[in-house]
C-alpha cells in the first residue's frame, strides 16, 4: 500500500525530472541555433536521460498502485549568455535535484517504505554521476579556454556522446 505522502512526493519528483528534460532540451535548442551542434547533441542526450528518469517514477507509482499525475511545467529559459553559463546552470540544477532526491530518501525512511527507499538508491548513485559529468565539462572549459578555438574543440568532443 502506497502512502499518500510518498505518492505525492514521487509525483513531484517525476515532474521535476520532466522539467529537467525541458530545461536541457531548451539548452540544446539554444546551442543548435548558435551552431554548436556538439553541445546541442550532448544536451539532447541529457534531456532524453531525464525523460527516462521521469519514466522510472511513473512506473514505480503504477506498480505500487499510485496514480502518476502530470503537472504544468515551468517555461524554461530561452537562451544563455554563453555555453559555459548554460553548463553552470545545469550544475546548479543537478545540485537542486540531488537535494530533492536526498529529501525523498528521508521521507521514505520516515514513512518506513523500504521499497521506495531501495528504488531511490539508484537515483542517489545517478546524481553523483550527473553532477560529475557536468563538472567534467566545466573543467574542460578551464583547460580549453572559451575563445573560439577552445569552444570549437569542446563542441567537437562533446558531440561524440552517444
Ligand atoms: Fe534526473
Ligand atoms: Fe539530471
Amino acid at each position: 500500500m502506497l502512502k499518500k505522502t510518498i505518492e505525492q512526493a514521487f509525483n513531484e519528483q517525476m515532474n521535476k525530472e520532466l522539467a529537467s528534460a525541458y530545461i536541457y532540451a531548451a539548452m540544446a535548442a539554444d546551442f543548435a541555433v548558435k551552431n554548436y551542434n556538439g553541445f546541442s547533441r550532448w544536451m539532447t542526450a541529457q534531456a532524453r536521460e531525464e525523460m527516462a528518469h521521469a519514466q522510472k517514477f511513473y512506473e514505480f507509482l503504477l506498480e505500487r498502485g499510485g496514480r502518476p499525475l502530470y503537472d504544468t511545467l515551468e517555461k524554461p529559459q530561452k537562451s544563455w549568455d554563453s555555453v559555459r553559463a548554460a553548463f553552470e546552470h545545469a550544475l546548479r540544477h543537478e545540485q537542486f535535484i540531488t537535494k530533492s532526491i536526498d529529501e525523498l530518501v528521508n521521507l521514505a525512511r520516515k514513512e518506513d517504505d523500504k521499497a521506495a527507499e531501495i528504488f531511490l538508491q539508484w537515483f542517489v548513485t545517478e546524481q553523483v554521476e550527473e553532477e560529475d559529468s557536468v563538472e567534467t565539462v566545466l573543467a574542460k572549459f578551464e583547460l580549453a579556454g572559451e575563445d573560439k578555438r577552445g569552444l570549437y574543440l569542446l563542441d567537437k568532443e562533446l558531440g561524440s556522446r552517444e
